[in-house]
């Protein structure tokens, strides 16, 4: 029954609503009965849709789900998210057995769920909203402009009171009207540059001969996005078959690497040429092997395109590039500060219901 209640919440976590130009969400999920091996208390965070944090106390570490949150927060952004989230996992727990105390509930599956987050208007103005339901049906709502918790049902009231009077709609409101869209804009941006970053594959192609078939292998190294096109050309046309692919692999680093080998008749090396397409190419690269110069030529492809990529490549394109390698370099300098510390990303605490 409470599910119906938590997909009507993840639902407006994705579609969002009208006016919306960008949205910020965060849902808690506590569950008295997750399912076996599942874990029972819950955080993830959305930016436009897109899930870019998540918690859960099986782990219990908050953890970055987008490249963009990768390389724009520092090893003390999820230390203390980590910290908050673990404190709201605790107050929690208590919640929840309050919670069936409170509706004389004795066992069974029971969850409780809080949605809070804000939005940036097509006017640039900005909406903040904070809501708690019990079993899929609302429970209390906070609402900024009277500075009040709302309570949905009677169950809610004595917490309504316990919140008001502890200070947690002052926190709130500054959370949902200052820190909330302010976060959001910056993780805006962060995704912003991280969506227009390209990096440029580096490309190497070698060929090895045994028992009398040669095999040519063609690998593209260091490419960011993920999506690249590597094929075999012989004589002007793209060969499909006998070619394997390794897949498109991970680094480390954010970038990814993949190759494409293929079977030739010994001899026939100087015939085939591998074409790479990607975002990051103006145009299709064309890699030969060369027995002789097998180094030095693909340095050399690699320059030239290099210079043609510099050259094509408008100022404001540049710009976002530099700008985001710049932050890198900067050792992780775009730490968020501490403001609004009783109600940060991954927590949204209060005390217990
Ligand atoms: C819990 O979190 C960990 C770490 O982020 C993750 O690997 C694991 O898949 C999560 N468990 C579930 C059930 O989502
Ligand atoms: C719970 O039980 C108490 C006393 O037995 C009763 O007064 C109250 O109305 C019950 N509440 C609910 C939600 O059933």
């Amino acid at each position: 029954m409470w599910l119906c209640g938590m997909l009507g919440l993840l639902l407006c976590a994705v579609c969002g609503a009208a006016g919306e130009l960008h949205s910020l969400r965060y849902f808690h999920t506590a569950m008295t009965d997750p399912g076996p091996g599942l874990p029972w208390y819950v955080i993830v965070g959305y930016v436009d849709g897109e899930i870019f944090v998540h918690y859960n106390s099986s782990a219990r570490m908050c953890v970055p789900r987008t490249e963009w949150t990768v390389a724009n927060m520092d090893q003390q952004y999820w230390d203390e998210r980590t910290e908050n989230a673990q404190r709201s996992e605790q107050i929690n727990r208590v919640s929840l057995v309050n919670l069936a105390r409170r509706y004389n509930q004795s066992g069974g599956s029971h969850a409780w769920q809080r949605m809070f987050g804000c939005d940036i208007l097509e006017d640039g103005t900005a909406r903040g909203y904070y809501q708690e339901a019990y079993d899929g049906r609302d429970f209390i709502a906070f609402d900024k402009d009277t500075m009040t918790f709302t309570a949905a049902v009677p169950e809610a009231v004595s917490t309504k009171r316990k919140w008001e009077e502890g200070g947690y709609a002052e926190r709130w409101k500054h959370y949902l009207v200052e820190t909330c869209p302010q976060r959001l804009r910056r993780y805006v941006e962060n995704r912003k540059a991280e969506l227009g970053r390209t990096e440029q594959p580096e490309v190497r192609v070698w060929g090895k001969e045994a028992d009398g078939i040669l095999t040519l292998s063609c690998r593209a190294h260091g490419f960011y996005p993920r999506p690249i096109a590597v094929s075999w050309v012989k004589d002007g046309a793209v060969l499909g078959q006998d070619t394997h692919s390794g897949g498109i692999v991970p680094n480390s680093d954010g970038t990814y690497h993949t190759w494409v080998t293929i079977e030739a008749l010994p001899g026939d090396g100087d015939k085939y040429q591998c074409r790479v397409e990607h975002a990051s190419l103006p145009q299709p690269g064309l890699y030969s092997w060369e027995r002789s110069q097998s180094i030095l030529v693909p340095i050399v492809v690699g320059v030239v395109v290099a210079i043609v990529v510099i050259a094509i490549v408008t100022g404001v394109g540049f710009m976002i590039y530099r700008n985001h390698a710049g932050k890198k370099e900067k050792g992780y300098n775009m730490a968020p500060s501490q403001d609004g510390a009783s109600s940060s990303s991954c927590t949204g605490s209060n005390p217990t219901i």
